[in-house]
């Protein structure tokens, strides 16, 4: 009973780290905020992860005992990006300085976030499934702001690729709307950064999770075998020779494995939405979510380099072309260049086209943040 204390304890303690940690990378924001439907759904997220954090803090305080209570209490004392006491995981702890890594991080960190309660709402400890299907219920909203978000930055860029007839990446920039090469780049960042967050694609804590019900897969009854006792499953690994191969595993030591690749695929509706409008515009272009080896940092390729396509290259190519693939000192310096501050209700910055409607009936023009 100790051991399954402590593995629940860890598992609540390492969620309920990115609750506030989230808000602490975009406490910030709201000085450049480009309208004021966008701060109010700034703030809502805040409430939210707020109300995230204390009823995963009140679980600790309920049902842990003085281990719980310290605990709570250390989630105090680490923030997002300190250099002494870091937030517990990496994607919690990058910067946050601009809309369009918000709109990513709110569509490909908070879907982590979905998987990762959504495997919690399969605990056999029944206060923590029940709250997490909770929290899921809040997180579809932050998923609709991350989604709509970068679904209105591609809009207004492709209103004025049209009106001024060019895909040229300078003239885009000067006339104020992000390139969507640029729109890649950021979203090869956060999504890669947020497939880190689901583990090692072969783990032995995972399957002990599996196996004594801590947790369970997302959807768990949609699954034939909720046991596993002897099934197998096949991974990609590094072959150590600059290439890949196949390797058999327990589907139990599989996972997080298997909860990342639904992740996936559901990261892929929203990238198949935004390429149906980019290809109603008539423009030649395609966004796509890098292979999950791509830029690891967590698990059997973390020491491997590959190309968004998961071909694995040397650690010399990848540096000669990662430019290409990833946010440059260059791009930040003009998505910075873009982040202004308007406030004024009807108005708006001119890199993101409006929302379709507006909040709980209201106009779009509502005054939805009194300053
Ligand atoms: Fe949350
Ligand atoms: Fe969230």
């Amino acid at each position: 009973p100790g051991e399954y204390r402590s593995a629940f304890r860890r598992l609540i303690v390492t969620q309920g780290d990115t609750e506030p940690a989230s808000v602490e990378q975009q406490r910030l924001l709201g000085h450049t905020a480009p309208r004021l439907y966008e701060l109010r759904n700034l703030v809502k997220v805040y409430v939210e992860e707020g109300r995230h954090l204390g009823a995963l803090v009140y679980l600790l305080h309920a049902h842990f005992g003085r281990d719980g209570r310290e605990e709570a209490e250390e989630l105090l004392t680490r923030h997002s990006g300190d250099a002494d006491k870091p937030r517990i995981l990496g994607t919690f702890n990058e910067p946050m300085d601009n809309w369009l890594s918000f709109f990513m991080f709110t569509y490909f960190t908070d879907r982590d976030g979905k998987f990762q309660l959504k495997s919690f709402a399969e605990s056999a400890f029944d206060p923590l499934a029940r709250t997490t299907r909770f929290m899921l219920t809040e997180e579809a909203h932050h998923m609709f702001v991350g989604e709509t978000g970068i679904g209105r930055v591609i809009k207004r860029t492709l209103e004025v690729m049209k009106e001024l007839d060019t895909d040229n990446v300078d003239t885009l920039r000067k006339a104020g709307v992000i390139d969507l090469p640029t729109v890649q780049k950021f979203m090869n960042f956060w999504f890669t950064s947020s497939l880190d967050l689901f583990g090692s694609e072969a783990s032995s804590n995972a399957a002990n999770y599996f196996s004594n019900g801590i947790k369970g897969r997302p959807d768990e009854a949609k699954f034939a075998d909720h046991v596993e006792l002897e099934s197998e499953m096949t991974i990609q690994v590094p072959d150590g020779k600059g290439g890949l191969k196949n390797e058999t595993i327990s589907t139990r030591n599989g996972m997080n494995e298997i909860t990342r690749l639904e992740y996936v695929k559901d990261c892929n509706v929203g990238v198949t939405r935004w390429n149906m409008a980019i290809k109603r515009a008539g423009v030649d272009f395609e966004l796509s979510l890098p292979n999950s080896r791509f830029r690891r940092s967590v698990g059997v390729w973390s020491a491997a380099h590959t190309d968004p396509q998961g071909n694995p290259i040397s650690a010399a190519e990848f540096e000669a072309r990662k430019d290409a693939w990833l946010p440059t000192d260059e791009d930040k310096t003009f998505i910075h260049s873009l982040m202004q501050r308007v406030t004024e209700p009807g108005k708006m910055a001119g890199w993101i086209a409006p929302p379709d409607r507006g909040i709980n009936a209201n106009a779009i023009e509502y005054e939805y943040v009194k300053l």
